[in-house]
């Protein structure tokens, strides 16, 4: 697998010179003010393909090649794009097919971008040709890096071509309808199929009641998804095997189960854009540290944040402008979660169209002297500083499995709740344990979790084949589990275990799940805690409550309130050389911290530290013995950080003891 070879931390961004060709003078002035920002790498051409292919079949690379070959003399590289993000105008008026088509079966005009037909012959050939064009004339040049495989791609098309495709990928998963209609317990509602071809996408006019066919044409669409970025991904592969090939993803998006995108891709790009300045910015850091371990857990590696404002965006409610010290303190954050990259969307300010104002390095000045090109500048400098931890990797005792298909499947379930809150909810569950101060990989459900000391996998409604063996090999071999409310009820198509919930996780956890209570959010219960160091006797909780019955667990919680009051609520079951947790309801948020507090110190979880002030957050990477831990200051105010030693990375000074970091300010120790 080509990888990404840097001898610094990449700084950049997109650059869209192909909007400037008829400004000469500013295509010059890019390269010297690149310069003085410490810019050296570029993501180019992403939305080129009318400059590369005016006319169909006729191709215009000679501009594209003075770019590159002009960055490059200057030091800058570039991962070139390839350009399927957004079509030329003459291929949809020729071939309207390769327009996505809609629910109601409209298929929309041309315009916009991200709204192709997945499954079109046609687009995909074209893509093929232009991919092919410039991977065999830009595969060998020392300045590109690698290659941006389209952008942000998203959605999914419901043509007949698509629902043709969709019948093809099911006969394929479940072999004869026979089966299929068993699998999707068709009895119900006389849903039974008897031929393939009356099988359509989920749709608000057609099909909602099939909850197995909701998850299928999810996976349907990520497979289809993975099959366009495939053929996208050949030429590349044929004239230029050995650079990289990445995509922008969007984080907790949810068309796609990224992690599965490994299969075609070698690293994971990801755009960032936290609303900072729109409450608590420490809550905010949270919420990006959440996507930030998210997308890391994509693949095994190093990650690369491919976009982020210098400024501000273009699409927000109110689009604020980033605080003095906000730039590099949000930057260095991604590099402490492990990207190898600080890019941004975008170089230069566009003079028209729909992201004109979209905060940029240079602005409509085509000022080096402004507050932004400045911030910009200051991050060039502080990447040149962390050379050093080139190669480090963030590496974590604790995990919390995030599975999207789980997540695809609870939304199509029908119940308790309308509205699941997957991801909100593991956001409590993520924040209780990044508050642990250490640092936290959130994985996929079908990843290797042998080498983690705790695993939090809240929420696990559905279970893929293979996963309960998998979490009971882990925790008999000494691991510690923490489960919930609403896991182990169903299989991989969204049939409920028979014998009793959580299904074949039962024996693991010591219990079963007689019923679920869903609560109105003006209901609430309690959880009276027995005897568990570092707990308070009592916590709130409600929107889902499991009422249980334990079978070898020992209850170390009950309810306080209702008709179930005084049954478990929280329990904890002893299972190999290891231990099963059980939340049986959604604790307030201090009673998840406070219970990760106190199972993090029984599975003996190192911690970073052990306090810190509020509004601090903290997280490492290591390489070689050497430890290199970031202290970012998220609280809006001033805070004073103790027990330190080791050495600045920033000013190369010695720090021990205590540290004051101001406002939006950062600590890295080299230690
Ligand atoms: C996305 C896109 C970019 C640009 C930015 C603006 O991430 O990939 O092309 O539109 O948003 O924030
Ligand atoms: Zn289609």
């Amino acid at each position: 697998m080509p990888k990404l070879i840097l001898d610094k931390f990449a700084h950049g961004g997109d650059y869209n010179p192909d909007q400037w060709l008829a400004y000469p003078e500013i295509l010059k002035q890019d390269i010297e003010l690149m310069k003085l920002a410490r810019v050296d790498l570029l993501s180019v051409g992403i939305f080129s393909w009318a400059k590369l292919e005016p006319e169909e079949g006729v191709y215009d690379t000679k501009w594209l090649h003075e770019i590159v070959d002009r960055l490059y003399e200057n030091g800058i590289s570039v991962l070139l794009a390839t350009p399927s993000g957004a079509r030329p105008a003459w291929m949809s008026e020729k071939y309207p097919e390769v327009m996505r088509t809609v629910e109601g079966g409209v298929r929309l005009h041309h315009g916009n971008r991200h709204n192709h037909c997945i499954t079109s012959p046609i687009y995909r050939e074209k893509v093929y040709q232009i991919n092919e064009v410039l991977a065999r004339e830009f595969g060998a040049h020392p300045g590109v890096k690698g290659w941006h495989i389209s952008n942000e791609y998203s959605g999914y098309c419901l043509c007949e071509q698509c629902q043709q495709a969709f019948r093809g990928w099911l006969k394929k998963r479940y072999g004869t309808l026979d089966k299929l209609n068993e699998r999707w317990w068709t009895g119900f509602w006389s849903k039974t199929f008897t031929s393939w071809d009356q099988i359509r996408s989920p749709e608000a006019y057609g099909e909602m009641g099939l909850t197995p066919m909701k998850v299928a044409w999810r996976r349907f669409v990520n497979d289809q998804t993975l099959d366009f970025i495939k053929n996208e991904v050949a030429p590349i592969r044929k004239y230029c095997p050995d650079k990289p090939v990445t995509i922008n993803t969007m984080g907790f998006h949810y068309d796609y189960d990224y992690a599965s995108f490994g299969k075609v891709v070698d690293f994971f790009g990801y755009d960032s854009y936290p609303s900072w300045g729109s409450g608590d910015d420490f809550e905010t850091a949270l919420n990006t540290a959440f996507t930030f371990d998210f997308v890391r857990g994509f693949s095994d590696q190093n990650w690369s944040l491919m976009e982020s404002t210098p400024s501000q965006v273009n699409w927000h409610e109110v689009c604020k402008l980033k605080r003095p010290g906000m730039h590099l303190l949000s930057s260095l954050q991604a590099v402490a979660q492990g990207s190898d990259t600080v890019m941004m969307f975008q170089w230069r300010k566009g003079r028209g169209g729909a992201e004109k104002f979209h905060g940029a390095v240079v602005s409509h000045d085509s000022s080096a002297d402004t507050r932004v090109f400045r911030d910009v500048s200051e991050v060039g400098r502080a990447l040149e500083k962390l050379s050093p931890m080139l190669g480090s990797k963030v590496q974590s005792e604790v995990a919390l499995i995030f599975d999207q298909q789980n997540r695809w499947a609870l939304d199509a379930a029908e119940g308790p709740h309308k509205k699941q809150q997957y991801e909100k909810t593991l956001f409590e569950h993520y924040k209780a344990l990044k508050l642990l101060n250490v640092n936290v990989d959130v994985v996929h459900a079908e990843q290797d979790i042998s080498r983690y000391k705790l695993v939090v996998a809240p929420y696990l409604y559905m279970l893929l084949p293979g996963i309960a063996e998998k979490l009971k090999a882990y925790v008999s071999q000494g691991g510690t589990l923490v489960l919930s409310y609403l896991s182990g009820m169903v299989d991989e198509d969204d049939q409920c275990f028979m014998g009793g919930f959580p299904g074949p996780l039962g024996e693991l956890c010591g219990l079963i799940n007689t019923e679920t209570d869903a609560l109105y959010d003006w209901d609430k219960n309690g959880i009276a805690v027995q005897g568990l160091k570092g707990m308070r006797e009592k916590y709130g909780c409600g929107f889902t409550c499991a009422l249980i019955k334990t079978t070898t667990a020992k209850t170390v919680g009950v309810y306080t309130d209702d008709f179930y009051k005084d049954t478990p609520a929280l329990t904890v079951n002893d299972y190999g050389k290891g231990r099963c947790w059980y939340v049986a309801a959604r604790g307030e948020q201090a009673f998840l911290n406070d219970l990760y507090s106190h199972v993090a110190d029984e599975a003996g979880v190192k911690r970073i530290a052990r306090e810190l002030p509020r509004g601090i957050l903290v997280s490492r990477r290591s390489l070689n013995g050497k430890d290199y831990t970031f202290y970012m200051n998220f609280s809006g105010e001033e805070r004073t950080v103790s027990g330190l030693s080791g050495t600045d990375m920033l000013t190369g000074l010695p720090v021990s003891g205590q540290s004051v970091l101001p406002v939006n300010g950062i600590l890295i120790l080299e230690a």
